[in-house]
C-alpha cells in the first residue's frame, strides 16, 4: 500500500513537473556584436519588447549585445548548433553559406540608403532571404545600418593613392579584401569586437564602418582621418535556425514574425537618425577629422575599385547585380 501511494505520488509529481515543463516560456537568445545605442542594438531591443507582448508568457527573449555572448567568427555555427536562436550579422559575413549575398559588398553598387532598401524589398531582394534554408539558415528580414566611410591614422586621407600601401581592417569577406586589393592596399580580417585595440596599437592603419559603428566603438578616437566616402554599404540580415523556426508552435511563429516586422521598420527609421547624429557627435568630439570629398575624389575612388565587379559577377550572378543597379533610381 504503501509502496503503491508511493508510486502514485511520483506519477502525480512527474506530471505536474512535466506540465510545469511545457509552461514554462520558449527562450529567444538574440546574440550580436554592437552596442545597444546602435540601429541593430535598438532592433534587437525593440524585438524582446513587441514579441514579450505579443506572446506573453509564451516567450522570453534574451538579448546579448557587444559579442558578450558570440562574436563574428562563432555566431552562425552557433545559430546553427542551437545555442542561440536569432542573429543579425552584416551582410558581408555570409560567405561561406552563399556567395550571392557577397553582391551587398560591391563598391559603390548602391546610390544611397533608399536604394539598398528597394533592392531589399523588389522580389530577387526577398529571395535571397530564403538561399541560405539548405545550409540550415532562415532570414527573417533585413535590417539598416547605413554607408561606410574610410578612416585612417594617416594626415592625409582625400584620393585612392592615399590608401596604398596602408593596413585595413575589414570583415570577413572576399569581395572587401579584393576592394582594398585594388587601392593596393592590405587587408586583413578581423572581428569587429577586435577592431579597436588594433587601430590603437597600429596593427592595422586603418578601416571602414559606418558613422553609428565608428562612434559607438570609439574608432574615431584613434583615428585621424574619415572620409566621407560613401562606398558601400553595412546592412544585417537577421537570421534563425531554420529547422528551430519551423519547429515553434505556429502561434509562436506568427507572433515571433509580427515582432521582427515592427522591429524592422525601427531599426530601419533609428538607423538613419543614429548615423546623422553620430556623424555630428565624431564631429564636435574633433578628435578624427570628416573629410569631404569633391565629386572628382569620388569618381577616383569608385574608378580604382571597379574591377572588384568583374572579379566576382560569375558567383555573384550577373541577373543579381543588374537588379540591384535598377534599385538607383
Ligand atoms: C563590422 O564587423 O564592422 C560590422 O559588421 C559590425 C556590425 O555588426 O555592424
Amino acid at each position: 500500500m504503501r509502496i503503491l501511494s508511493a508510486v502514485g505520488m511520483s506519477c502525480a509529481l512527474a506530471f505536474s513537473g512535466s506540465a510545469l515543463a511545457s509552461d514554462k516560456p520558449i527562450v529567444v537568445k538574440f546574440s550580436h556584436v554592437v552596442a545597444d545605442k546602435t540601429p541593430k542594438g535598438q532592433g534587437a531591443l525593440k524585438f524582446k519588447e513587441v514579441a514579450e507582448k505579443l506572446l506573453p508568457g509564451k516567450v522570453e527573449v534574451q538579448v546579448f549585445p557587444s559579442s558578450q555572448l558570440f562574436g563574428d567568427g562563432k555566431e552562425l555555427e552557433a545559430l546553427l548548433l542551437g545555442d542561440v536562436q536569432i542573429i543579425a550579422p552584416s551582410l558581408s559575413k555570409f560567405d561561406r553559406y552563399t556567395k550571392k549575398v557577397q553582391l551587398f559588398d560591391l563598391p559603390f553598387l548602391f546610390d544611397d540608403m533608399e536604394a539598398v532598401d528597394r533592392f531589399q524589398q523588389s522580389d530577387k531582394g526577398k529571395e535571397l532571404l530564403n538561399s541560405m534554408r539548405n545550409r540550415g539558415l532562415q532570414g527573417l528580414a533585413y535590417w539598416h545600418n547605413g554607408m561606410k566611410q574610410l578612416s585612417t591614422n594617416k594626415d592625409t586621407l582625400q584620393r585612392p593613392e592615399d590608401a596604398k600601401g596602408l593596413k585595413f581592417r575589414i570583415q570577413a569577406s572576399d569581395v572587401l579584401e579584393s576592394q582594398f586589393r585594388a587601392l593596393g592596399a592590405n587587408p586583413q580580417k578581423l572581428s569587429f569586437s577586435e577592431v579597436y585595440q588594433a587601430l590603437q596599437t597600429g596593427v592595422v592603419d586603418g578601416q571602414e564602418n559606418t558613422w553609428s559603428n565608428i562612434y559607438s566603438q570609439k574608432f574615431h578616437e584613434v583615428q585621424k582621418n574619415i572620409a566621407e566616402t560613401n562606398h558601400g554599404v553595412i546592412d544585417y540580415m537577421v537570421v534563425t535556425n531554420a529547422k528551430w523556426w519551423d519547429g515553434l508552435p505556429a502561434d509562436v511563429r506568427e507572433g515571433l514574425q509580427q515582432a521582427m516586422d515592427e522591429a524592422t521598420k525601427f531599426a530601419n527609421e533609428e538607423a538613419a537618425k543614429l548615423n546623422e547624429q553620430d556623424k555630428q557627435n565624431i564631429i564636435a568630439d574633433n578628435k578624427a577629422k570628416v573629410v569631404q570629398l569633391s565629386k572628382e575624389d569620388v569618381e577616383a575612388w569608385r574608378k580604382t575599385m571597379e574591377p572588384v565587379w568583374k572579379k566576382f559577377e560569375g558567383d555573384i550572378g550577373a541577373d543579381l547585380i543588374k537588379a540591384a543597379q535598377e534599385a538607383n533610381q
